[in-house]
């Protein structure tokens, strides 16, 4: 296996397509925390393997997050990959393990990319299960999977396009600003309230990595958050991880059709 992680993305795509007889792949849909249950009316599901049997993928550590890579055929007639699962960056394998999903399905032909997340919510109005459309992101895990002079425009980082055709199939799809932090442990309230200060609606701990790599090659990005909760110190209560899994599940069904409907546009 490479260490270049361009050319070990590249070796994962090809045994992708040997492995799944798939010329080229048209999008792909990174699933997180909740979205995972979501996914069963993406399509006809044309093949599917743990990710960890492909060159360089990890086995998930995180309880909730599957490890399932599926190729889908979309009502709409386009090639998807699906992941069930990410690496987050929290987990100390580094930044290009993170982003591996995202370089492989880009060296697969993929020009469209749907990442969702579930993440804590600033805005007291999106109760738990409220589904946001990421408009712009912060990165405060002091990381970038570019390593060297790759300047990469990040104006539109979150495709507009996609925005509008997210909202064709939900028009009251709000949106927001997504907030990366490290992780693992959960925000204190006043990196919350700092979050809210610099212009932030949502935390997180993924994506805004994924993004960047994803506009490195050139990809189209769609991000979804699931909020699961609300933010630390704007919630009344402590933060627990099964919280967030019940929100997933609660919010199962409406995911279901979201997903469903932007296969048929995407
Ligand atoms: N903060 C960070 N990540 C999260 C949260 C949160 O409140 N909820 C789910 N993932």
């Amino acid at each position: 296996m490479s260490d270049d992680p361009y050319a070990l993305a590249a070796e994962a795509a090809a045994e992708l397509r040997r492995r799944f007889a798939v010329d080229t792949l048209d999008l792909a849909f990174v699933l997180g925390s909740g979205w995972s249950a979501a996914a069963d009316d993406l399509g006809e599901v044309l093949g599917r393997c743990s990710l960890a049997e492909l060159p360089g993928f990890a086995a998930p550590t995180v309880v909730g997050h599957g490890g399932e890579l599926q190729i889908v055929r979309t009502a709409a007639g386009k090639l998807a990959a699906l992941f069930t699962g990410r690496t987050h960056y929290y987990e100390g394998r580094g930044v290009a393990q993170v982003v591996h999903g995202v370089r492989t399905a880009a060296a697969a032909g993929v020009r469209t990319l749907v990442l969702t997340n579930g993440c804590g919510g600033l805005n007291p109005d999106w109760a738990p299960g409220t589904a946001v459309l990421i408009r712009d992101h912060i990165n405060l895990t002091a990381a970038s999977p570019l390593v060297g002079a790759r300047f990469v425009d990040m104006t539109d980082a979150y495709a507009p396009r996609l925005r509008e055709l997210a909202r064709s199939v939900d028009p009251d799809l709000p949106d927001g600003v997504y907030v990366q932090f490290h992780g693992p442990n959960f925000e204190t309230p006043a990196e919350v309230r700092m979050a809210g200060v610099l212009g932030g609606d949502l935390v997180g701990m993924s994506t805004a990595l994924d993004t960047i790599a994803a506009r490195e090659a050139g990809l189209d990005v769609l991000g979804i958050s699931l909020v699961t909760n609300l933010a630390a110190g704007i919630s009344p209560t402590p933060l627990h991880h099964e919280e967030v899994l019940e929100a997933g599940r609660e919010a199962a069904p409406r995911l279901r059709t979201l997903l469903a409907g932007l296969a048929g546009v995407l």
